[in-house]
């Protein structure tokens, strides 16, 4: 690689071109080295550190107690192994709402200390100063509207937002003063399609879709949900690929069944 060349892999200008040509964008959460991978060898655009991996891998029941370190330790797990797509770091609740001193300062660790190349704010209008500033110091910022899960207790749970005529005027006005505050893309969580089609038509930028219909320029997905690894959680905008869950119980089943039966190891499992 040329030291003037910065990745040969996917960037913010590629993702316009997409949705310039029509071309939808695909986005996967990752969270580790295991899973970015397998992500890395797939054909997947973005790789987003999702601070879902607060419900995910650390067990907590909100993204909320999530922390700036732990965002830079799983972030920079995924980039030691993920060369090709675009990795995105979540900002945890409370890491840039603050103020715009705030926004940078957790933004530039993020970005220095684990290697990923953009970060994603969740909010509208009320973080305009924050997206600017960033962009202005050479950090991409992706945005996300519609259900922003750090909001949960004001929201009073994950619901569909944009169903009133205010709630939607009022996303429709939220992604317009942030597409101009200069995001790169605005992920749209659990709104009506046709609102999330009305927000793909108005602004430049690739929309990136969760429960938001087809109308958007690309569509997220935690990794862990699509994989099928939890066979209880089942909603409404989930398509699973796979039922990893059962695959892997009835591994573990398995082992556990011959190593108290004797059949394993055998001879040629031993030294
Ligand atoms: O944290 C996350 O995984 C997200 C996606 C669901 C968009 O924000």
């Amino acid at each position: 690689m040329s030291r003037y060349t910065v990745r040969d892999s996917v960037t913010t200008s590629h993702l316009l071109k997409r949705k310039q040509a029509g071309e939808k964008i695909s986005v996967v959460t990752c969270y580790d080295a295991a899973f970015g991978r397998i992500v890395e060898h797939s054909p997947v655009d973005v790789v987003l550190v999702g601070d879902s991996l607060g419900n995910v891998i650390l067990g907590y029941d909100s993204t909320l107690p999530v922390t700036v370190d732990d965002m830079i330790h799983h972030a920079a797990a995924v980039t030691r192994v993920v060369r090709r797509p675009l990795v995105v770091v979540d900002m945890p609740f409370m890491s840039y709402q603050v103020s715009v001193e705030d926004a940078l300062r957790h933004c530039g660790r993020v970005i220095k200390e684990s290697g990923a190349q953009a970060v994603k704010l969740e909010g509208g209008r009320r973080i305009v100063p924050q997206v600017k500033s960033l962009v202005d110091a050479g950090i991409p910022v992706m945005g996300h509207l519609g259900l922003t899960p750090q909001s949960v207790h004001v929201m009073g749970g994950y619901r569909l937002q944009g169903k009133s005529s205010d709630a939607r005027k009022s996303i429709l006005e939220d992604a317009k003063a942030i597409a101009e505050a200069g995001v790169f893309s605005l992920v749209l969580e659990m709104v009506p399609a046709e609102l999330a089609a009305e927000v793909t038509a108005l602004i430049d930028v690739p929309t990136i879709g969760i429960g938001a219909g087809g109308g958007c320029d690309g569509q997220v997905l935690v990794l862990h949900d699509l994989l099928g690894f939890d066979e209880d959680f089942n909603p409404k905008f989930l398509k699973k690929y796979a039922n990893l869950g059962a695959v892997i119980g009835d591994a573990l089943a398995k082992y556990d069944r011959e190593v108290k039966s004797g059949a394993f190891p055998q001879l040629k499992n031993e030294f």
